[in-house]
């Protein structure tokens, strides 16, 4: 496995990649990678012939009042991690690198990136597109892979891939979940064990939705009550920042649920900011 920290030097590979008739598959992360991250990283490996993981943790993301600075940063691990799971060169550019001095150039994907998520974090999705509009250019994947555990994120990057014409296939591929239910994520290390415990209301609240929906309750008002029920009484101390029904693909909120309804939320909890979501 190859460690790559240029910009140039990561160009250069890719191109010549390419010029022998190697596909490329690119996996961007911000590291601290669990199992959700390295199913990702197998997923890829099963379409192309090279896989690359980028590891940046992107401060253009990231609001004034989150977690940049404490972010988790475990580079060795990762890098173990990624070899592990068939990962071939790893992709660590610098802050400095990607955002040059007098950086002025942004990404937006315009209505997408302004609900659900972007509504309590409005720059957030600028930073995401920005960056992977960056990590594509630099590294011409043949495809590209997202994880649906950020579901939105996932929406509005495969609309920027469209929208810009990079010709690449987009994969979305399935959460990784935690025995309890719970989805993985790098934030989950914030909690202690019983607050750990209290994580898995939001997925006892999707489980809720999808089981309500499948015994015909489909009434989006009913179905957020009984949710709100849930996450009250496995966290007391829980914040619902939203609870959305959408359609899968454009965003738009439904007011009854169906199948190809995906329901999806963001529930803060001592102090951490949780999201989640399940396809109904
Ligand atoms: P990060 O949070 O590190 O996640 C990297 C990728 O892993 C994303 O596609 C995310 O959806 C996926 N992922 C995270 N947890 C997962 C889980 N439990 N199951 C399946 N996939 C999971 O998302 C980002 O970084 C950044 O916004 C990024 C796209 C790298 C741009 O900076």
């Amino acid at each position: 496995m190859q460690t790559i920290r240029s910009i140039t030097k990561m160009q250069k590979a890719a191109k010549q990649l390419a010029a022998r008739g190697k596909t490329i598959a690119l996996v961007p992360t911000m590291g601290n990678l669990h199992e959700g991250h390295l199913s990702l990283v197998k997923r890829a490996k099963k379409s192309a012939d090279v896989v690359i993981v980028s590891i940046f943790v992107n401060p253009k993301q990231f609001g004034p009042k989150e977690d940049y600075k404490k972010y988790p940063r475990d580079e060795k691990n990762d890098m173990a991690r990624i070899k592990k799971a068939g990962g071939d060169i790893v992709f660590i550019p610098k802050a400095i690198d990607i955002y040059p001095d007098n950086f002025q150039t942004y990404v937006t994907v315009e209505k997408l990136s302004k609900t659900l998520e972007g509504k309590s974090r409005p720059q957030h999705f600028r930073g995401v597109t920005t960056v992977v509009a960056k990590l594509f250019n630099i590294t011409r994947p043949d495809i590209a892979v997202f994880g649906a555990k950020d579901f939105q994120q996932a929406i509005v990057l495969k609309q920027m891939t469209r929208d810009l014409g990079y010709p690449l296939k987009f994969v979305i591929a399935p959460t990784v979940r935690e025995k309890d239910g719970l989805a993985m994520s790098s934030r989950n290390r914030y909690f202690t064990a019983e607050q750990r415990h209290q994580a898995c209301c939001l997925y006892y609240a999707l489980r809720t939705a999808q089981e309500m929906v499948k015994s015909g309750i489909k009434d989006v008002r009913a179905l957020k009550g009984e949710m709100r029920a849930v996450i009250k009484a496995t966290s007391p101390k829980a914040k619902i920042d939203y609870i959305a029904f959408t359609e899968f693909d454009s965003l738009k909120p439904v007011s009854r649920a169906d199948k190809s309804t995906i329901c999806s939320l963001a529930v803060r909890l001592y102090n951490v900011r949780l999201i989640d979501n399940m396809r109904l």
